[in-house]
């Protein structure tokens, strides 16, 4: 169960990695662009949002059965003198949890501007905040908190 968890948490990374990128690209495109505010962007936002949320009910799982929090909690002033400890007892959830809530924000914020630039605006602004707190807190292979990329 763990594994397949494991597994699936590491796939999913793949999908917000590119929905976050195009949300991103769409949104300033369409503030500076000064495009019309399509169903086709409400979907890149609603997908994002979806997979978002998913990722983070399977984080949830994963940190009460992850042997590397485990040990994380199990000496948590130890833990924080150790960078990998540190990272997946502390630092992941904690910057996985505030960006997701910043994508969660934004798509509210978009959704209740009045005009299209300001859904535009609002979008580009929380996606872009959400996309670097998140995309610093990923595993990468190339990082000092390396993982590998299946
Ligand atoms: C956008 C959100 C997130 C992304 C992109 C992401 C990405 C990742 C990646 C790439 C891994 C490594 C998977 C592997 O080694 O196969 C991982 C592991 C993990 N993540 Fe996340 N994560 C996210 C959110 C969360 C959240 C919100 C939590 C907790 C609530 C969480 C908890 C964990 C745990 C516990 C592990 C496994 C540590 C282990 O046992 O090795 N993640 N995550």
């Amino acid at each position: 169960m763990y594994t397949g968890m494991l597994h699936l948490h590491n796939l999913l990374r793949y999908a917000i990695v590119i929905l976050l990128i195009w949300a991103v690209v769409k949104s300033f495109i369409g503030w500076f662009g000064k495009k019309e505010y399509t169903a086709a962007d409400n979907k890149v936002s609603l997908f994002l949002l979806i997979s978002a949320h998913l990722q983070l009910l399977i984080g949830l799982v994963l940190y009460f059965m992850s042997p590397v929090v485990e040990t994380a909690l199990s000496d948590f002033g130890g833990a924080m003198k150790d960078p990998v400890l540190r990272f997946w007892g502390v630092e992941h959830i904690a910057s996985m949890v505030i960006g997701i809530a910043i994508i969660t924000l934004g798509r509210i914020m978009a959704k209740k501007g009045k005009t299209d630039a300001t859904k535009f605006r609002r979008q580009a602004i929380y996606f872009l905040l959400a996309m670097v707190l998140i995309f610093s807190a990923i595993p990468w292979p190339w990082s000092a908190i390396s993982r590998a990329w299946f």
